[in-house]
């Protein structure tokens, strides 16, 4: 192997293994108290070379028996528009979440728990280091944008974040609850997402 692909596959084996090593280490964390309750560390999952990245609030019932973000409902539907707006499996794309242990009875994180657990998402957003990082929800847009802004409010827009884009949209969740304006909505900002992407490089 030559030039620029063996350089790309040393990048990308280099970026997997930093992964690896930092879901090792989080996979035994106890820098919260939701650790004493989690069955399992919800890391994060998908192509560690991805040009897209998603950013969930916690891990639910389903993650935490799993091990695996988004294979609830909500991720059914992160798949669907994935598929459907994208024309992308999951397998291509990183996804993670702002907290890695799921809080007990689905409870909101708290800003203790979000903090603690806030260098393992800032590490994942570096290594991966995608073109633009969509943000599912309030609790990872709020954390991602610094603001205290709710997501009705700074959805529809791209924000420029660091070597990234940051495209704030709603959680899977509500649009699940909320209907066909709330995935209307969700869809046009997966497009914005695709667009900012670009061709694949
Ligand atoms: N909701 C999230 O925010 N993350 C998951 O992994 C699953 C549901």
């Amino acid at each position: 192997m030559q030039g620029a692909k063996y350089h790309a596959a040393v990048a990308t084996g280099t970026r997997l293994a930093e992964l690896a090593e930092l879901a090792a280490e989080a996979a035994g964390c106890t820098r919260c108290p939701l650790a004493e309750t989690r069955t399992n560390v919800v890391f994060g999952v998908g192509d560690p070379d991805a040009d897209l990245m998603f950013v969930g609030e916690a891990p639910g019932r389903d993650e935490d028996l799993q091990g695996v973000p988004f294979v609830g409902r909500s991720g059914q539907l992160l798949d669907r528009l994935l598929a459907e707006e994208l024309g992308l499996d999951r397998s291509r794309v990183y996804i993670a979440n702002v907290v890695k242990c799921r809080p007990p009875d689905n409870r909101d994180p708290r800003p203790e728990e979000i903090a603690a657990c806030r260098p393992y998402l800032t590490a994942q957003v570096e290594l991966v280091a995608p073109r633009v990082v969509v943000s599912l929800g309030n609790f990872a847009t709020k954390l991602l944008l610094d603001t205290d802004q709710g997501i009705t409010k700074v959805r529809g827009a791209s924000y420029p974040m660091g070597g990234t884009v940051l495209v704030p949209t709603f959680h899977p969740a509500a649009a699940l609850r909320g209907g066909g304006v709330v995935l209307a909505q969700m869809r046009a900002d997966f497009v914005r997402a695709k667009l900012l992407v670009g061709p694949a490089g």
